[in-house]
Parts: C-alpha cells; structure tokens; sequence
C-alpha cells in the first residue's frame, strides 16, 4: 500500500486502511478495501483529509508497519482534545478533563514505548478536520517521541526531581495538548486570516500563551502551564512573551536554559507540525523541507541538543511516502536510517518510462548505499535543494546524553 495525497487519488483506486469519521474518530467514514468512487476526492477534501493509503501490489508488507493500536490511540486522544476544545468554546468558563487527558496521555506514552522505531514514524502525519485540535494532538506526539530520546538530559535539565519523575513526560504531553489552548480566544478573522498579519494583528496573535496560561490556571500541573505559556520561547532569546516585573516594565529576554526543557521540546514539535500541515494560508511543506528550513532560517532558535534528538526521530521522507528519483525511477520509502536521513531504503515502483516493475521486491535500494542517487522530488516538490544540510549524521552524533 502508498500513502497518496487525495490529489493524486483516482477513481478505481483501492483503500488499504479504513478512513475514520474526523468527527467521531470511533466510526468509519470510508471502510478498507473499497474501491474510490468519482466524488470522493471532493468529500474527503471538505472533511479535511488529505492523505489516504491506497492497495498497491507488492507493497502490501507495508501494512504490518503499521500499529492499528497506535492509530486507535492517537484517535480516542483527538476526540478527547475535541470534546474539551468545544466546551471550552461554548462557555465563558473553562473546565478541562485534566484527569481523563492524563490517563489518555499516559497509555499513548506506555505504548509508545514499547513500541518499535519504524511503527511509531509512521502514524504522525494522519490529517482530521480541524487545524487547531488535529495540531494540538499531533505535536503532543512528536513531543513524546523526541521526549523518549532525551531521558538523561531530562534527568539532568530537571535536577531537583527524582530521576523517575524528571522523565515522565506526561506533563509534557498535557501541555503540548493544551499549548494554543489560548488561539480560541483570539478573534476568528485574526486566526483564519490568509494573508500576512498586520503588525497590530501580530502583537495580538501573539497573546495566545499568555491568555492560555490565564485559561488554565489553577488546573493544570505546572510543568504543563509553563508548556502553554513558553511553548514560543527561544534558546537565543528572540521568543515571546517578554517577561516583565511587578510595574511591567520588561525584563531581560528568556533564553537559553532559563526556558524550560519540556518548552523548549514543544517549541520543535510546534514548528514542525504548523509547517507540514495544510494552513489556511500556506500548503503543506514535505517533511524534508521543513527540516531543512528548521536546520537553516531558525539557526540558534533551538536547544541543540532537543535539535539533535529531534532530527534523529523525525524522519525527512516518511515510510510510504512515493518520491522521485534523480534516475527517475518512482520508487516508496520503506525504511529510515538515522545515520543517512535523506538516503533511505527505497523499493522501486516504476521505470522512467512509467511501466510497473515486474517484483518491487526485487527492485529494493539502500540509497545509503549509492550517493550518485538520490530523492529528486515529492509530490511534485523539487526537493533536491534540502538534502545538502542533511546528508548524514556521523555516528558519534549519538551524543552520550542522548539514551
Ligand atoms: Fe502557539
Ligand atoms: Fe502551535
């Protein structure tokens, strides 16, 4: 099976996982194995989902990648985030579920780790209905899964706990699901403009962690609250909001260390998702590209060692993802090797002249393995001007703090 874009679909096409109702994530709008019709395209655009896995011959082991559990996991979490997300927006007062959102966040977190590297990559980018939850929802995982790879520096950056308790990240998760909790209460016109924000438009935008932080107060645990109200800080001082002191007047700019370590991991897992999502004023970017604009244009904006976990987690070309290559072939990504980000195993589909290949299986390359091949374009996207900045990690970049 592909993970195709629902521009690329066409009639005749099979699914090969079922798509779930965004609206009850417990019910299936379209069921696995059914052929795609002519309307479809239409339909899954107005409910907002933009990928769907289609049956390909020979690909089928890609299906055992993929953790129907995990999926069932994320959608009970999205559906909680949806709940409370609606109530806070009918009423003037907030309530949040924390309890119920923990005990969720705390059986994602269980199974994510005892689950397998490839599994877990694969299942970031599922699409739903409404940006700001399906947002919400997805940078609290990616949040987790950076969160995993840094225990010892967790250890060490939340010293005056104990040990158990510095790398439990369900805070983390919490305060990743409530960051732009505040983003409801900024006026719509502001928050679904298209175009570029005024300065005044700006400046009130960027009073959504502060009015988040004020939302919450009193409910949520500390390490969660500071999540919501720092998750725009920067390591290099550039972040909001500006601290002041009791008669308002600014303070030195949060940087560095002063920020928070669970921050300053939602800051990368905020970053990411916002650029690789559809927005109402922007598509979304390839995976590799936004690494390498995260890696370029945000120079100094992050902790490097969160930076360095995270490029060891996020993968540039998703497994599934259809590419292009340079010797254009169209071949499916089907592994991803931290060592070689932008060269992964690949398992050629079509010749450049378009014709299948008798047995895929026999067509695997380990781009690794062949530098004067490499990913030319996804989608459509000529990607060949982001693979410079991430080539290759050599192996003492698993950095001993790293676990
Ligand atoms: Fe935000
Ligand atoms: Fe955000």
């Amino acid at each position: 099976m592909l993970r195709v874009s629902v521009d690329r679909i066409e009639p005749g096409m099979v699914l090969a996982r079922p798509v779930p109702l965004p609206t009850d994530p417990h019910r299936y709008l379209l069921q696995r194995d059914m052929e795609i019709g002519p309307d479809v395209r239409r339909r899954l655009k107005d409910l907002g989902i933009y990928e769907v896995w289609i049956r390909c011959r020979d690909l089928e082991f890609l299906e055992g990648v993929i953790d129907e559990e995990l999926c069932e996991q994320q959608r009970l979490l999205y559906a909680q985030v949806r709940k409370n997300f609606e109530q806070v927006m009918r009423n003037a007062v907030v309530e949040i579920d924390i309890v119920h959102f923990q005990n969720s966040i705390s059986s994602l977190f269980d199974f994510l780790k005892n689950s397998s590297f490839g599994r877990v990559m694969l299942e970031k980018l599922d699409a739903f209905d409404n940006y700001l939850m399906s947002h919400s929802t997805n940078v609290c995982y990616v949040a987790l899964l950076v969160g995993m790879k840094l225990e010892r520096y967790l250890i060490q950056e939340r010293s005056l706990l104990k040990p158990r308790d510095a790398k439990d990240l369900r805070h983390l998760g919490l305060g990743c699901l409530l960051h732009d909790i505040g983003k409801m209460r900024i006026p719509q016109e502001i928050l679904n403009k298209p175009g570029k924000l005024t300065p005044e438009e700006y400046e009130i935008m960027k009073q959504h962690p502060m009015i988040g932080y004020e939302m919450l107060r009193g409910q949520s645990p500390p390490a969660a609250a500071q999540v919501v109200l720092h998750h725009h800080q920067r390591w290099d001082g550039k972040g909001y909001p500006v601290r002041v002191d009791q008669h308002g007047k600014p303070l030195e700019p949060m940087s560095g260390r002063q920020v928070p370590i669970f921050c300053r991991i939602a800051t990368m897992a905020d970053i990411y998702d916002a650029a690789t999502s559809q927005r109402v004023y922007s598509p979304a970017k390839p995976s590799v590209q936004v690494l390498h604009e995260m890696r370029t244009w945000c120079k100094g904006a992050f902790d490097p060692i969160v930076e360095q976990a995270f490029y060891e987690v996020i993968p540039p070309f998703p497994i599934g993802q259809t590419v292009r290559l340079s010797n254009n072939i169209e071949a499916v990504v089907v592994d991803f090797n931290p060592r070689f980000p932008v060269s992964p195993k690949v398992q050629c589909i079509r010749t450049p002249s378009g014709e299948r290949f008798p047995d895929p299986s026999q067509e695997e390359i380990d781009l690794s393995q062949y530098p004067d091949i490499e990913i030319a374009s996804v989608d459509g996207t000529d990607v060949r001007p982001f693979l410079d900045t991430q080539r290759s990690r050599p192996l003492h970049s698993l950095d001993p703090v790293l676990v």
